[in-house]
C-alpha cells in the first residue's frame, strides 16, 4: 500500500521530537498502522535555526498554507500552539478534507465544538491525545478504555511547571521564580508561564478531561481557577505537619447539582499515590463506578513523550482510513447528538473541606470567637493547631481543617473571622479533598 503522506505544522520542541519518533521507530509504526507514515512537508517561522531533528528528505516552507493546501498530504499535524491563528488554519485544513492531528490545547478547549462539528460535517478525524498530560494516554483511557463507567469524578496533577515549582520549593525550599526559570530553559513552561502557574493550562486540559468523561460540551470559561502563587514554605510544612501534601490539581466531579470544574491547590492525604507524583511528572486519577479509581501517570511535557502521543495519534487516524465516518469513536468520547447540557456550578456552590491558616493575638477568647463563626455557618471543624508565633511576631498561627462544606458559607465565614480585631491579615484558606 502506498505510504500516508504526513504535513507537519511547526517544527519546536514536540515537532522536532515527532520526526525523531516517527523515523526512529519507522518499521515498528507500520507494523501498527499497516501502511507507512512519512513526514513529507513542514513549516517553521525560521527555517535557519538549529532543530532536534534531522530535517532531511522533508520539503520545508514557512506557510502553514503550503502544507494545508497540498493534495497530497492527508494528514496535517498541528504542533505550532496558539488559537485565533491556529483555529483558521485548521479549519481550513478540515474544509480541504484532511485529517488533523493537534496537541494543541487552548485550541481544544476554546473552539473544539466548533471544530467537531466542522470535521464531522467534512467526516475528518481530528485527535488531540497529545493536547492533555503529555505522554500519558489519558483521552484513550478515557473514551475508550473506561467507557463502561458512570465516570464519577476524575482529579489531576496536569501541569508539570506547577508540579515542578511545587516539588522543589517543598524538597529544596527553592525560590518559586527561580525554578519557574528553570522549568522555561527545560522547555515545560507555557510562553506566557502565567497560564502555567495560574492554573489556565491546566484547566484547558480539564475542559477537555471533563468533556470526554461526562460528554459535556467543551466549556472553559465555565472552569474555576486559582494558581499556585499564594502558597507559602509555612503551608507547605503545616499541611505536611498533618500528613498532607499540597497539589495544584484539577477537579472535575460529577454531583447531583451539577457538574465542578475546579483548578486549585489542594491538601491531599500524603498517603495517595497522587500525592507522591513530583516533579515534572503529570498523573491523573479517574474514580468510575465499575472500575473504581484508576491512576494514569508519566511525563506530562517533553519532546518524545509528547511526541509518543501525537505519533499514537497519527497511527489511529491511519487505522481509521478504512471506516466509515460514523462508525468511528465520536471526537468527545460521546455521539455528538448525545452530548447534554448538565449545568457547570458555579464556585460558591462546591462542596468541599477546607485548610484555614490564620494569624491571632494570643489572648483567651480568639479561638472561641473564630469557631463560633465557623459554627454559625455550619461548618464542622477536624482539627485544629495553634502553632508557636514565628520569630519577631506576637501573633500566633492557627491551623485549622474542616469537615466538607458548601464553598459559600466558607466565604462568608473567612470574611467574619478576617474582620476580627483580633485576627491579623488574610486567612489563608486551601481546599482539601481526600480522593478516596
Ligand atoms: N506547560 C505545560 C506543562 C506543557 O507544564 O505541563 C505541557 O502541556
Amino acid at each position: 500500500m502506498k505510504p500516508i503522506n504526513v504535513g507537519l505544522l511547526g517544527l519546536g520542541t514536540v515537532g522536532g521530537g515527532t520526526v525523531n519518533v516517527l523515523k526512529r521507530n519507522a518499521v515498528e509504526i507500520s507494523r501498527r498502522a499497516g501502511r507507512q507514515i512519512v513526514i513529507t512537508r513542514a513549516s517553521a517561522k525560521d527555517l535557519g535555526k538549529n532543530r532536534i531533528c534531522d530535517t532531511h528528505g522533508i520539503n520545508l516552507s514557512t506557510d502553514p498554507m503550503d502544507i494545508i493546501n497540498d493534495p497530497t498530504i492527508e494528514i496535517v499535524v498541528e504542533l505550532i500552539g496558539g488559537t485565533d491563528f491556529v483555529k483558521e488554519l485548521l479549519l481550513k485544513a478540515i474544509e480541504n478534507g484532511k485529517h488533523v492531528v493537534t496537541a494543541n490545547k487552548s485550541l481544544i478547549a476554546l473552539h473544539g465544538n466548533e471544530i467537531f462539528a466542522k470535521a464531522s460535517k467534512k467526516g475528518v478525524i481530528v485527535a488531540f491525545e497529545a493536547a492533555v498530560a503529555g505522554g500519558i494516554p489519558i483521552i484513550k483511557a478515557i473514551r475508550e478504555g473506561l467507557s463502561g463507567n458512570q465516570i464519577q469524578w476524575l482529579a489531576g496533577i496536569i501541569n508539570g511547571t506547577g508540579n515542578f515549582i511545587l516539588t522543589e520549593m517543598r524538597d529544596k525550599g527553592r525560590d518559586f521564580y527561580d525554578v519557574l526559570a528553570e522549568a522555561q530553559t527545560l522547555g515545560y513552561a507555557e510562553a506566557d508561564p502565567t497560564f502555567d502557574v495560574e492554573g489556565i493550562d491546566a484547566g484547558h486540559k480539564l475542559t477537555i478531561l471533563a468533556s470526554i468523561a461526562f460528554g459535556i460540551p467543551l466549556q472553559f470559561d465555565k472552569v474555576y481557577t486559582e494558581g499556585i502563587s499564594r502558597i507559602t514554605r509555612l503551608d507547605v510544612e503545616y499541611a505536611e505537619q498533618l500528613g498532607y501534601r499540597i497539589k495544584h490539581l484539577g477537579i472535575a466531579r460529577n454531583t447531583a447539582d451539577g457538574i465542578e470544574l475546579r483548578v486549585h491547590p489542594t491538601l491531599i492525604p500524603e498517603r495517595r499515590l497522587i500525592a507522591n507524583v513530583n516533579g515534572v511528572m503529570n498523573a491523573v486519577l479517574v474514580k468510575g463506578d465499575a472500575v473504581g479509581a484508576s491512576l494514569y501517570y508519566g511525563a506530562g511535557a517533553g519532546a518524545e513523550p509528547t511526541a509518543s502521543s501525537v505519533v499514537a495519534d497519527i497511527i489511529d487516524v491511519v487505522r481509521a482510513l478504512t471506516s466509515d465516518p460514523e462508525n468511528r469513536v465520536p471526537h468527545l468520547a460521546f455521539q455528538a447528538d448525545a452530548i447534554a447540557d448538565i449545568p457547570v456550578l458555579k464556585s460558591d456552590c462546591f462542596k468541599t473541606s477546607y485548610y484555614l491558616r490564620l494569624n491571632a493575638e494570643d489572648k483567651p477568647g480568639v479561638l472561641a470567637d473564630v469557631t463560633r463563626i465557623l459554627a454559625d455557618h455550619h461548618i464542622s471543624i477536624e482539627a485544629i493547631i495553634q502553632k508557636e508565633p514565628l520569630r519577631d511576631e506576637t501573633a500566633i498561627p492557627i491551623i485549622l481543617l474542616t469537615q466538607i462544606t458548601l464553598e459559600k458559607e466558607m466565604n462568608a465565614a473567612i470574611t467574619k473571622i478576617e474582620a476580627l480585631k483580633t485576627v491579623t491579615g488574610k486567612v489563608n484558606r486551601i481546599r482539601m479533598e481526600t480522593l478516596g
